[in-house]
């Protein structure tokens, strides 16, 4: 380990001392910290002459005093190939403030999964009014304490610490790191903002050693045949107006239209109440289930059944059972009350409680033997939904998203033909992982723009498992056109699964044959579904992302970093979708390498611009690398 060596600057004003710390870490990387006495302490990272990060460290608003390091609150200490940077005290009103600049010249990675899924991150809006924690709201459902930039430095935050982020709303132009033990923070007795700054190389060594060091990798994939063939789900086109027939007339419909069977989910609602997890037989609903399954399996379906982790306060005897053995998240005051988009007096279920999990999952072990349900959509799982704060039984310093954790462990144990939609430290677990659900839109508004920044986020973030969430989107309000089903297919084409809803054979267009050129790419899909299985294969040996952005394999590469229309297929295939509405061609950047158009073949040697690639509505512009 590296030597601390503190130098004295001297006095150059009437007022303030100044005086500055250098730590010299390894290979050429060192921290300067200017303390003026008074107030925020400059911080520069260095890596040989070059200036990597810089921020202003230690101060915040509502801190009773100011900071030096005599205070001996903070502690730098170097690591092999960066700096642990830790703020502690146990006067737990004290809140902690460090920011980092956005150059003009750097981009940011990683951070959390938001409506507006902004790429790179920096023009990214987070209010650091509210805790940064997974919760509905903004569709925060995948948000690691992780951040990379283009300099190749990133930054992890301990999961310990009570950690609040402002980005470019009370600090333009910056990202902060707030640490404050507020609620949801509860019975916390210090305040802690601890993380590791590491520098390297570029972006993609960065990214390896996170990896490596915090993130992780999946210990598996999930089963190769949701990758393969669609998942058709009712949610979408019919909303919570299913029953037997209409779950018939669906699956009937697919393989009238000679589409693979896959995969068949019957969403919201078959449940006799929320919580029940028991099908609702009356009359007009599900009276016929145990028939119902049996021919959507002779149809060659599996059969899988959106579930959620709530228990309504009127479904009896339920919520009787669940308020009798403690198993709803509780405030401190013993309160028990949840509300979520489908009720608004609800429990949510503890699953902190190895037995309120264990209770949980024994009906759903039911389902699957009767009616035969093969597997689950496992919804929500984020924090926000109980009452305000919540207590858990499990170490305080880990609360709330320690919440969300334990329930997609939960989740997990059904095995690989599952889907979760939130995500926190579960990068090891082989399972698929939703995008929220999109929006019948082009553009940043949670629209096809999304797809692929979403699916750049929850790469960065460690999870290159992802399942996109219906082609078209989810219809709230405004309903897909074929215009947009056909790009949201092509842009789909080489991520992992494709989950359909809406059927492209009903949204049809005087135009172009939307049906056949969306059946022409879901069978792209499936030719290449084998290099998807391939990188996905790589991700459980090494952790490298499935779909990275393409600066993946271009790491220095500055028109490579800042893109954000085109993904990679592990470091194989390059694909560039249309995703604005009207448009019949895009430019294209090919960063190093020999390429061949996936479309006819023709040869490009990288880095290379196409200014106008003619992509009429039936072709999506893809390349594969020479090796
Ligand atoms: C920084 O270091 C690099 C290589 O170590 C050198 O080429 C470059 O001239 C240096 N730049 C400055 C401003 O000293
Ligand atoms: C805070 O921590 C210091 C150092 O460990 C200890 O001496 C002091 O008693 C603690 N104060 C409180 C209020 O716990
Ligand atoms: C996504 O975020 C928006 C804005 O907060 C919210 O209205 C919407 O319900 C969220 N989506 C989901 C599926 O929770
Ligand atoms: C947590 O804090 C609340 C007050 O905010 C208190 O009522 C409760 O007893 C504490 N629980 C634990 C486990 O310390
Ligand atoms: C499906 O395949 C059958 C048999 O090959 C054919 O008769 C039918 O027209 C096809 N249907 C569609 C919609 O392509
Ligand atoms: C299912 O719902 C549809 C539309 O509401 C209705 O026409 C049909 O009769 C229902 N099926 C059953 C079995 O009740
Ligand atoms: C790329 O093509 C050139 C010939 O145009 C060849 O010399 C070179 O080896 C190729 N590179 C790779 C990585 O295939």
């Amino acid at each position: 380990m590296a030597r601390l060596s503190l130098a004295l600057l001297g006095i150059i004003a009437a007022y303030h001392t100044i005086y500055a710390l250098e730590i010299s870490g390894s290979g050429g990387r060192y921290i300067i910290l200017i303390f003026p006495g008074h107030g925020k302490a400059t911080t520069i990272f260095k890596y040989g002459n070059e200036t990597v990060l810089r921020g202003y460290i230690g101060y915040g608003k509502n801190a009773k005093r100011e900071y030096n390091n005599e205070d001996g609150m903070l502690t730098v200490t170097p690591l092999r190939n960066g700096f642990n940077i830790k703020w502690e005290t146990n006067q737990t009103d004290f809140e902690f403030k460090d920011c980092f600049e956005f150059q003009d010249d750097v981009h940011w990675f990683g951070g959390p999964q938001r409506k507006q899924q902004h790429w790179p991150l920096e023009k990214m809006e987070i209010d650091g009014s509210e805790a940064y924690v997974l919760k509905q709201l903004d569709n925060f459902s995948v948000a690691e304490y992780y951040w990379l930039t283009s300099k190749g430095v990133y930054i992890h935050v301990n999961e310990r610490t009570p950690l609040f982020v402002d980005q470019n709303v009370h600090e333009p132009g910056k990202l902060c790191f707030i640490a404050r033990a507020q609620a949801p923070y509860i019975n916390r007795t210090r305040v802690l903002l601890e993380y590791d700054v590491i520098i390297e190389d570029n972006a993609r060594e960065a990214h390896l050693h996170a990896i490596k060091n915090v993130l992780g990798k999946p210990s598996g994939h999930p089963n190769p045949k949701m990758v393969k063939e669609p998942i058709w789900t009712t949610w979408a086109k019919y909303k919570a107006k299913i029953n037997d027939s209409i779950v018939l007339e669906f699956a009937e419909g697919i393989r009238k239209q000679n589409y693979s069977a896959g995969q068949l989910e019957i969403d919201d609602a078959w449940e006799k109440c929320y919580g029940a997890q028991e099908f609702d037989t009356s009359p007009e609903k599900f009276s016929d289930i145990e028939n119902t399954i049996k021919k959507l399996k002779e149809l060659d379906f599996r059969v899988t059944l959106w579930v959620h982790p709530f228990v309504d306060d009127d479904c009896h005897p339920r919520s009787e059972e669940g308020k009798k053995n403690g198993y709803f998240v509780k405030d401190p005051s013993g309160g028990d009350r949840a509300t979520w988009w489908n009720g608004q007096n609800s429990h949510q279920i503890d699953f902190t409680n190895p037995d309120a999990a264990k209770w949980y999952t024994e009906r759903l072990r039911k389902l699957q033997k009767n009616p035969g349900i093969d597997a689950f959509k496992f919804d929500a799982g984020e924090t926000n939904y109980g009452p305000q704060p919540s207590v858990y039984n499990i170490d305080p310093e880990l609360v709330p998203n320690a919440l969300s954790k334990h329930y997609v462990e939960t989740c997990a144990q059904f095995g690989d033909l599952i889907e979760v939609r939130s995500a926190w430290r579960t990068q090891s677990l082989p399972i698929f992982i939703r995008m929220i659900d999109k929006d019948s839109n082009w553009g940043i508004e949670n629209g096809l723009y999304t797809l692929v920044t979403t699916l750049f986020q929850m790469n960065l973030n460690g999870y290159p498992m992802v399942l996109p969430d219906m082609i078209g989107g989810n219809g709230y309000g405004q309903l897909p056109d074929a215009e947009l089903i056909v790009r949201w297919t092509q842009a789909n084409t080489f991520m992992p699964a494709m989950q359909f809803s809406y059927l492209p054979w009903e949204i049809t267009s005087k135009k172009f044959d939307a049906p056949k050129i969306v059946k022409k790419f879901v069978d792209l899909h499936a030719e290449k579904s084998d290099i998807i299985l391939e990188a996905m294969k790589e991700a459980v040996k090494s952790g490298h992302p499935v779909n990275p952005p393409i600066w993946w394999i271009a790491p220095e590469d500055p028109i490579a970093l800042a893109c954000d229309t085109e993904y990679l297929v592990g470091e194989k295939i390059l694909v560039a979708p249309i995703l604005e509405q009207g448009a019949t061609s895009r430019k294209i950047y090919l960063p190093a390498g020999n390429w061949t158009d996936g479309n006819n073949g023709k040869k490009y040697k990288g880095p290379v611009t196409i200014d106008a690639y003619p992509a009429p509505i039936d072709v999506l512009p893809w390349f594969t690398r020479d090796a």
